[in-house]
């Protein structure tokens, strides 16, 4: 049997690396709860992305619900039908009511357009995701929020990396989140990061991540979002890759560019000025069948590419149980034609060549 070809492989440093700072922690013998390694690399988070504040915690669901713990009890929150699951559970989950407003059929994104309609008096942010590392109109969604006086946090779990005219795409909105999953461009195995762009909440969450107390001094319900010494040692190892890894992405990207047959497939149009990160490879066919087809065809071959993402959200069964109905025709039309391709840094030519010819072929 051939190898199996996954949608993605994880990216390891070499383990003499790690193991230098497990020697570190074995000296400090402090394992969490704010370590020296754990500060370090905020610091180089902090450098990297170019943003004054950031929290690093345990993962890139938690971040979410820490931050829409912030929004008024039992609000509204506009959000996408068109990202991973954990975008809307974590509204639900904190007891907010999603309100899905349709997405933008260029980019994939929430469409700007489409949420001032969806506004209620209960309406208290929106959360909308960076989908596949593509932008959001930030322009557009900062002008609806301040007329609103809305809060606005972006799923950014797709784009770490990402710039937009130079700037790092997670210095947009009131708050940007990431996840550093071990499949992600970045990752710490599981870990999640908050960018504050809002300085006055630093305090607030600072003591969110961690039980909601200082020392004997117990503030509001917290939560325990913090990340530990040994996570904190896989970022010190691959945040200097990042760089790297990204330029061997867009490689594999690039000959996936140039070897499928646009005739019969779409894909996302990156947003003008988007320096992208290659973090995943999404085609859409033009129909359902044809993606099915499609799987078949390189499932027989040990080659699995990803449902991603699918099904729309508003569409996701459990909504029912919260009176939740929402249509989103665009978001409903991609979702179950949508495939993610195999992508990783050192995915070889010769895969993508074997990829490309099956998908053509059955196309
Ligand atoms: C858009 C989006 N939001 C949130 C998450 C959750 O991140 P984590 O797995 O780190 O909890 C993911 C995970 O892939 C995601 O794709």
């Amino acid at each position: 049997m051939s190898e199996i070809i996954n949608v993605t492989k994880i990216y390891l440093p070499d383990l003499e690396e790690y193991v230098s700072y497990l020697e570190k922690i074995w000296k400090s013998k402090v394992l969490t709860n704010n370590g020296t390694l754990l500060l370090e690399l905020e610091q180089k988070l902090r450098e990297f992305l170019s943003v004054n504040q950031l929290y690093y915690c345990s993962n890139g669901t938690i971040v979410l619900q820490i931050l829409l713990k912030m929004i008024e009890r039992e609000s509204e929150v506009i959000t996408t039908p068109f990202s991973y699951v954990a975008t809307t559970n974590a509204i639900l989950w904190e007891n907010h009511t999603p309100v899905f407003v349709d997405i933008d059929p260029k980019t994939y994104c929430i469409n700007a357009d489409l949420i001032e309609a969806a506004i209620t008096p209960r309406t208290r942010a929106i959360m909308a995701t960076h989908v596949y590392g593509n932008a959001c109109d930030v322009v557009a969604i900062e002008q609806i929020a301040k007329k609103h006086n809305l809060t606005v946090i972006y799923d950014a779990a797709h784009a770490f990396g990402v710039t937009v005219h130079g700037k790092s795409l997670l210095s947009f909105g009131d708050y940007a989140t990431c996840s550093f999953h071990a499949t992600k461009v970045f990752h710490t195995v599981e870990g999640g990061l908050i960018v504050a762009n809002d300085p006055t909440k630093n305090e607030e969450l600072h003591l969110l991540r961690a039980f909601g107390h200082r020392g004997d001094d117990y503030y509001f319900v917290g939560v325990n979002g913090k990340n530990s010494e040994f996570h904190a040692a896989m970022g010190l190892c691959n945040l200097p890759k990042v760089p790297a890894l990204i330029a061997q992405r867009k490689d594999v990207c690039d000959l996936y560019t140039e070897l499928l047959n646009w005739d019969k497939l779409q894909r996302p149009q990156l947003v003008e000025g988007l320096q992208w990160n290659y973090a995943y490879y999404p085609v859409v066919f033009e129909t359902e069948e044809k993606l099915k087809e499609v799987f078949k065809v390189l499932g027989d071959k040990n080659i699995v590419p990803r449902r991603y993402f699918y099904p729309s959200l508003n569409r996701l069964p459990f909504l029912a149980k919260y009176g939740i109905e929402a249509t989103c025709p665009v978001s409903e039309s991609i979702a179950p034609r949508v495939m993610c391709l195999p992508l990783h840094a050192a995915f070889e030519p010769k895969n993508v060549r074997e990829i490309a010819s099956l998908i053509n072929q059955t196309l």
